[in-house]
């Protein structure tokens, strides 16, 4: 049943395996790149307590012996402090350049080992093991690595593929229903970008893929991962077309910076929401029709996600403070915002030409109808 995506990237190729069980077949998978029989795997509290042992026998099956650093969960462990600790710790367990460090959990803990990993010793592989289905379709594939900094998420990073991503289907069941939503929330996003034919896919088989249905799981990460691979092999860099990447993300970080980057609004919900507003943008640009924004606020309503800015409890601030802080997006150049738009669904482009006031009648006529 495993499916495997090939990210073809020259000199920096690697597989991404998808498939139930595979934490229990990770020395098989693992064995045949390591240069010793060992590895030293990055992991948070949260995930060390339900899979950390199942790795530790899937790695003794092939006979790979396991170090495992348990950090806490959370944003917060993507920061300077949790870096030097890993660091510091990869340092004293002897990694060497032909070892493989193993991040085993979601983005935080992703972004973080694969940071390490580029800097220590000026760069070991690494491998990707995401618990999370955000990180399995997104965040493990593609090489972004990086931690936060004071003044702002992701500043501090590197490019950094992986040698191999394992995301097991299995340990999606252990998220809870509103973190496998949120991750949901990518995979539309996909559909949304390049793919008109996934999401009618997604509309028809999206609610039996967040029932439990492992078939229609493999083929949602898989067709996520492809798509990611061929942008991530077009433009690794983001010089150009991997901003199509960042679709609903514009908005998300603005709503995610107004709700303290927390439980109000995670990642995901406001990849969505984003998404949502992004098409309302369209279609009032005259990009593409008043249905197609309709449609994705159908399916994510269906989907029983977050759809609207009256969806975000609690208090929000105002058009213009939202505005400006969509302004301190890393995806702005020379002070110009740029907006992933559409001219239907599955046709995504990067602008940086859409007038400030339309985006700015946009949201006052969201956050009135909260
Ligand atoms: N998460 C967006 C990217 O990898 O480019």
């Amino acid at each position: 049943m495993m499916e495997t995506v090939h990210v073809g990237l020259e000199g920096r190729a690697y597989d991404i395996h998808i498939g139930p069980g595979l934490l229990a077949q990770a020395g098989a998978l693992i064995g045949p790149m390591l240069a010793r029989k060992q590895v030293c795997v990055v992991t948070d509290e949260n995930v060390a307590e339900l899979h950390l042992e199942t790795l530790r026998a899937g790695l003794a099956t092939d006979g790979i012996s396991m170090e495992a650093l348990v950090l806490p969960a959370g944003e917060s462990t993507k920061s300077w402090a949790h870096l030097e600790q890993t660091v510091e710790w990869l340092l004293a367990q002897r990694v060497e350049r032909r070892d493989l460090v193993v991040a085993l959990g979601g983005g935080v803990i992703g972004d973080l080992t694969g940071f390490a990993a580029a800097i220590l010793r000026r760069g070991v592989g690494f491998v990707q093991i995401p618990t999370s289905l955000l990180a399995q379709v997104d965040s493990s594939v593609g090489g972004k690595t990086g931690i936060n900094s004071p003044l702002g998420k992701n500043l501090v990073g590197a490019f950094h593929q992986p040698k191999l991503v394992l995301a097991d289907i299995d340990v999606l069941g252990t998220l809870t229903p509103r973190d496998f939503l949120a991750g949901y929330g990518e995979v539309v996003k996909y559909g949304l970008l390049g793919d008109a034919a996934f999401f009618e896919w997604l509309e028809k088989l999206g609610p039996k893929l967040a029932a439990g249905d492992v078939e229609a799981r493999i083929a949602a990460v898989r067709r996520s991962c492809e798509m990611k691979a061929e942008i991530v092999m077009r433009d690794e860099t983001e010089q150009g077309d991997r901003a199509l990447l960042n679709l609903g993300h514009t908005f998300c970080h603005a709503l995610e910076a107004a709700t303290g980057y927390g439980d109000r609004l995670l990642h995901g919900e406001g990849v969505a929401v984003g998404c949502a507003l992004a098409f309302e943008l369209s279609a009032r640009l005259g990009l593409c029709s008043q249905e197609d924004p309709s449609r994705v606020r159908q399916h994510l309503r269906e989907m029983g996600m977050k759809v609207d800015l009256k969806d975000i409890e609690g208090e929000l601030p105002d058009a213009d403070v939202l505005l400006d802080l969509m302004g301190q997006d890393k995806k702005v150049v020379d002070g110009q915002l740029r907006f992933i738009l559409a001219r239907g669904i599955g046709n995504a482009f990067v602008t940086a030409d859409v007038p400030r006031d339309v985006v700015r009648a946009l949201l006052v006529q969201e956050l009135a109808n909260r």
